[in-house]
């Protein structure tokens, strides 16, 4: 048996490292200054010391109303920036009354239906002031719009809008499943996205591209970067050939990662990806400006090593997966709350996830000085072997036709279902200790009483759909749906027409049925 150790990717970790681990290493060359290309370092020259990352906890279920009092529970207690968790039906594009959205109306993140709801989610928040994260992927546009016009109507113009939305529909097709349409005409909206946020919100980042959940689904470090660098190229590849230029749409571009506990291969892996993508966009997509060089990202500590035992065990996993993300140098963080293998967070739950965040940034030293790690023997020597097996997995995406490609013939998806399953293996065997499940168990695990939602969300929610109905124009609607038809068969920016539609209260669930009608639904090839 190999008596090596291991990282997450199979590299192998020495248990001594020393000046010959980094014989012949340039540090100008590999790791540049902070804010300098290839950015290494990080993306900023001043990176914490000028500004903490932003805090910016996910949160969201049930009606807008509830979610709009957790949010502003959040800004009291000091959050940095809004991140909203949308409902299955909402992130498919189905309204909470139809009969597909039955059980699911509130459950896993908010319902927004129309533009009622998205006014009652924001309804007494800044839209001028806070940074919103959405994370929504096929409907991303019909939800920007809808905040864009809510915006609006606090005053609030599109160029001082700033924030996320997820948007990220290609990982939907490897390792999270909410897609809607067929990957060339998701392709398509994504880059009328970026068309016309370049005109009407510059300021927002137009794709959060995610390893996050590929990482959930088991993908290792590097797979988890060198698949979404991947995924990354298509969309600038599709963006080009749409006609945009590089440097109108890159620096815009954003990322998101998980933090796994492992948080020395963790820190290198950041390091990596900044670097991977630097020489990318300098190279490959000849992009001149440094902001479409940057790999600017979100992290979210790794909610697949929550455990439902001992479930306050889970404060220490969270604190140091937070930790390795701060190391690393994101940008914005999402903490676990300790309970959410169990159920929703509860509010003192969520809150202790916060203070996580703000003990790292306020109570420990490593805010006080850039990319701390920087020379280590260690972390230096993992990120040059974490870069070159990205590497080599970005150009087996390449070989196969790039992201598109590649995803139809299932070579991600079998990578990482492969990966999960030998972490699973190794956990039933014991070589994988996670403590609390497989080592220093309890003989009887003490009782926690988890956050409930309550099943008369739904109820509401369809009352509020139908009373909406009944009063808005619906020939105005009707109108209005059809012109986003005639768009979708044609080539212009889609974004126009749905913008009118959503002012007129279309719902998310009639303007994503539009573009079904006209572009039809992705259908898997292994769906019998
Ligand atoms: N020096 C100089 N300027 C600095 C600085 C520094 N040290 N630090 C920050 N700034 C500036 C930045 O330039 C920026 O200004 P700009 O907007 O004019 O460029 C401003 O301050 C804000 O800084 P950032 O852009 O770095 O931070 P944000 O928090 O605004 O944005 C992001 C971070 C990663 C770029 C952005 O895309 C983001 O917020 N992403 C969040 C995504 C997210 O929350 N996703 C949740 C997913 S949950 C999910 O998927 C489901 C679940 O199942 C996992």
């Amino acid at each position: 048996m190999d008596a090596t150790a291991r990282s997450e990717s199979g590299l192998p970790i020495r248990p001594l490292y020393e000046d010959s681990a980094l014989a012949g290493f340039d540090p100008g060359a590999r790791l540049g200054a902070p804010g300098r290309y290839p950015f290494t370092r990080g993306v900023y020259p001043s990176m914490y010391t000028g500004r903490p990352w932003t805090m910016r906890q996910y949160a969201g279920f049930g009606t807008a109303k509830e979610s709009n009092e957790r949010y502003h529970e959040l800004v009291g207690a000091g959050t940095g920036g809004l991140s909203v968790a949308f409902d299955l039906p909402t992130q498919m594009g189905y309204d909470s009354d139809e009969p597909v959205a039955r059980g699911e109306v509130g459950k896993v993140g908010v319902a927004i239906d129309s533009i009622e709801d998205m006014r009652t989610l924001f309804h007494g928040l800044p839209l001028g002031e806070v940074s919103t994260s959405m994370t929504i992927n096929a409907p991303a546009s019909t939800l920007l719009l809808l905040y864009q016009l809510v915006a609006g109507e606090q005053g609030v113009t599109g160029d001082r809008l700033t924030g996320t939305i997820q948007n990220d529909v290609l990982k939907e097709y490897i390792a999270r499943g909410t897609y809607i349409f067929p990957p060339k005409q998701s392709l398509r909206l994504i880059s009328d996205i970026f068309a016309y946020c370049h005109r009407e919100l510059p300021r927002w980042n137009t794709i959060s591209i995610s390893g996050y959940h590929m990482a959930e689904a088991g993908a290792t470090p590097a797979q988890e970067i060198a698949f979404t660098l991947a995924n990354a190229k298509e969309y600038v590849r599709t963006a080009q050939a749409a006609g945009l230029d590089v440097d109108d749409f890159a620096p815009r571009l954003s990322f998101f990662f998980v933090a796994r506990t492992t948080l020395l291969e963790e820190i290198a892996k950041f390091r990596a990806a900044r670097r991977i993508w630097a020489r990318i966009m300098r190279d490959e997509f000849k992009a001149k400006n440094p902001k479409s060089q940057m790999l600017r990202f979100h992290t979210q500590t790794a909610g697949v090593q929550l455990t439902a035992q001992q479930p306050e065990v889970n404060l220490v996993r969270v604190a140091l997966q937070g930790l390795g993300a701060v190391l690393g140098g994101t940008q914005s963080l999402h903490t676990n709350s300790f309970d959410e293998a169990i159920a929703l967070p509860t509010q003192k739950a969520a809150r202790l996830a916060l203070r996580t965040q703000q003990v790292i940034a306020y109570e420990t030293d490593v805010t006080k000085t850039v990319d701390p790690f920087a020379g280590s023997y260690v972390i230096e020597s993992m990120t040059d072997e974490l870069e070159a097996a990205a590497l080599e997995l970005i150009q087996a995406v390449e070989d196969r036709g790039g992201a598109v490609c590649a995803i139809e013939q299932g070579f991600q998806k079998s990578e990482i279902e492969n990966s999960a399953y030998r972490i699973a293996l190794e956990i039933d065997g014991g070589e994988r200790t996670v403590v609390g499940v497989n080592k220093y168990t309890l003989d009887e695990e003490e009782p926690y009483e988890p956050l409930r939602v309550d099943p008369q969300i739904e109820i509401d929610q369809c009352a509020r759909l139908a009373a909406l109905r009944k009063e808005r124009d619906g020939d105005a609607v009707r109108r209005a749906l059809d012109e986003l038809r005639t768009a979708a068969a044609g080539t212009g920016n889609v974004l126009h027409p749905m913008r009118e539609a959503l002012s007129a209260s279309a719902t998310v669930g009639e303007v994503s049925h539009a573009l079904r009608d006209v572009w039809g639904v992705y259908v898997p090839r292994d769906t019998f």
